[in-house]
């Protein structure tokens, strides 16, 4: 049975929540995780549009972890409960966080009907922790992720990677956010705890029962609805406070315009690799699926019962309403001066061109999980070029490194502030042509060649095959 065509199969699990789900919806992973979303506390606001209280997942540690996929039931908001595909019952999974320098050690066991994977998107990992779609874990099957964690500070995330099958797997409800921290951004003092805010953003349609739904279609499945961490027209309260939201576009294939309602900018530290050189002001972020924002936003000077909306411009939508409750005892600061050192990749000394033409090919192939397109040396430096015929957006996502985005012309025309640092996944809209210099350490532990996949993270070109394989050797 596929979710695509017949989604009804609730887990024994989900039936037996469902039936003591009086107050709030209750569901326990296998990593014996208990998920609870209180469903009482739903305000009508001004616009007369019943706002819910945003889900905010569990925090865990990956150090010895298990996780499931599985058929479970979500409360998207006001108590309407939605058939979906989740890491441990949850919409978005748990958030990992973890700290340079550890280790992840993640018991995956696979409760879907059909095949899966788990890939870390931006996590520096072997191939064999990747979550390839050559490494498929079949329905009752079961994988160990063991890698350690050497990259600096970021907000990664995870989802399912098989073959053909992401976007429908991402559409019922499987991600969630991997938070990375380090020592250079603790001497920050950035906001914390309370503060700091992971929000998942992506569209999605529902079916009149209110369930989930997902098309097939190459051209990208676009939604009609947003769903900020799985919950309906979210609402958060908030303290008079900087705040640090760790956002992420989950969607399939919209880009999101992301402003606040008040005309307040936002303040970009860091983006998908981590901390920027410098934090930048930005009153508007168009950003793609795959990519992510390390955003702080002034709730300072606001009087306890203001509301900001956090709004898509393109669509019009409301993503997130933040409500003003309360006066803060740690209002924080916005740090001034330099956040981090990213040091410039230069010197290529390889070239390579990539078009992604038409919604299913790289440089004119199609995507088979077996062939491998080239080779890249270790250690060296590669200056790499991204042009397409169209069917934007196309944002580009490579495994195994992050990369430099050092131009873009025609189009856009230009590089944005949030595209500074270390990316993986950068936008190529129609018309453009995007340069990015990229470099494979050499790294201890890891077994080589190495092989991994770059491709559109639009997910419905990604699985009609806008992907391709090549290995670090
Ligand atoms: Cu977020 Cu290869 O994927
Ligand atoms: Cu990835
Ligand atoms: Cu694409």
């Amino acid at each position: 049975m596929s979710m695509t065509t017949d989604p009804t199969g609730i887990s024994r699990r989900g039936v037996l929540q469902t039936a003591i789900a009086s107050a709030a919806v209750a569901t326990v992973g296998a990593g014996g995780l208990l998920v609870t979303r209180e469903i009482s506390a739903a305000k009508p606001d001004k616009g007369g549009v019943t706002r819910n209280p945003l889900y905010v997942p569990p925090t865990v540690s990956p150090g010895n972890f298990s996780i499931s996929a599985a058929p479970s039931q979500a409360d998207l908001g006001g108590g309407q409960l939605s058939r979906v595909l989740a890491y441990n019952g949850g919409v978005p999974g748990p958030t990992f966080r973890t700290t340079t320098g550890s280790s992840a050690n993640i018991q995956f066991s696979n409760g879907l009907d059909d095949e899966t994977t788990i890939h870390w998107h931006g996590m520096i990992v072997e191939t064999a922790a990747d979550g390839h779609p050559g490494d498929a874990v079949v329905p009752g099957g079961t994988y160990n992720y063991t890698y350690p964690i050497i990259q600096r500070a970021c907000m990664n995330w995870y989802h399912p990677h098989p073959h053909t099958l992401t976007g429908e797997q991402v559409a019922f409800g499987l991600a969630g956010a991997f938070i990375i921290n380090d020592n250079e951004e603790a001497a920050l003092g950035l906001p914390t705890g309370q503060y700091e805010v992971p929000l998942v953003i992506r569209d999605t349609k529902l079916d009149r029962t209110g369930n989930l739904t997902f098309k097939a279609s190459k051209s990208g499945f676009l939604g009609d609805t947003p769903l900020v961490n799985g919950t309906l027209d979210p609402t958060l309260d908030v303290d008079t406070a900087v705040y640090r939201l760790r956002v992420l576009n989950g969607a399939n294939a919209r880009n999101f315009r992301i402003a606040l309602n008040n005309g307040a900018p936002f303040t970009v530290i860091g983006n998908d690799g981590g901390l920027l050189e410098t934090a930048t002001n930005v009153s508007q972020i168009e950003f793609a699926p795959g990519e992510r924002l390390d955003l702080l936003v002034d709730f300072r000077n606001l009087a306890v019962g203001d509301k900001v909306m956090l709004q898509d411009v393109d669509t019009g939508w409301d993503l997130i309403e933040f409500v003003v409750t309360q006066t803060s005892n740690n209002p924080g600061t916005i740090p001034t001066g330099t956040l981090s050192t990213v040091t410039p990749l230069t010197n290529p000394v390889v070239t390579r061109e990539f078009s992604f033409d038409g919604m299913t090919r790289i440089n004119g192939q199609v995507y088979e999980l077996d062939r491998i397109d080239f080779q890249v040396p270790r250690n060296q430096t590669e200056l790499w070029r991204f042009t397409t015929g169209g069917n934007a957006p196309h944002p580009v996502h490579v495994h195994g490194a992050s990369y430099q985005v050092v131009s873009r012309t025609g189009g856009r025309n230009t590089l944005y502030p949030w595209e500074g640092g270390w990316k993986d996944t950068v936008l190529l809209n129609d018309g453009e042509t995007v340069e990015i210099l990229i470099r494979f350490d050499d790294n201890a532990g890891f077994a080589y060649p190495a092989v991994y996949v770059m491709h559109c993270h639009k997910l419905s070109h990604e699985d009609a095959g806008m992907m391709l394989n090549f290995e670090v050797v």
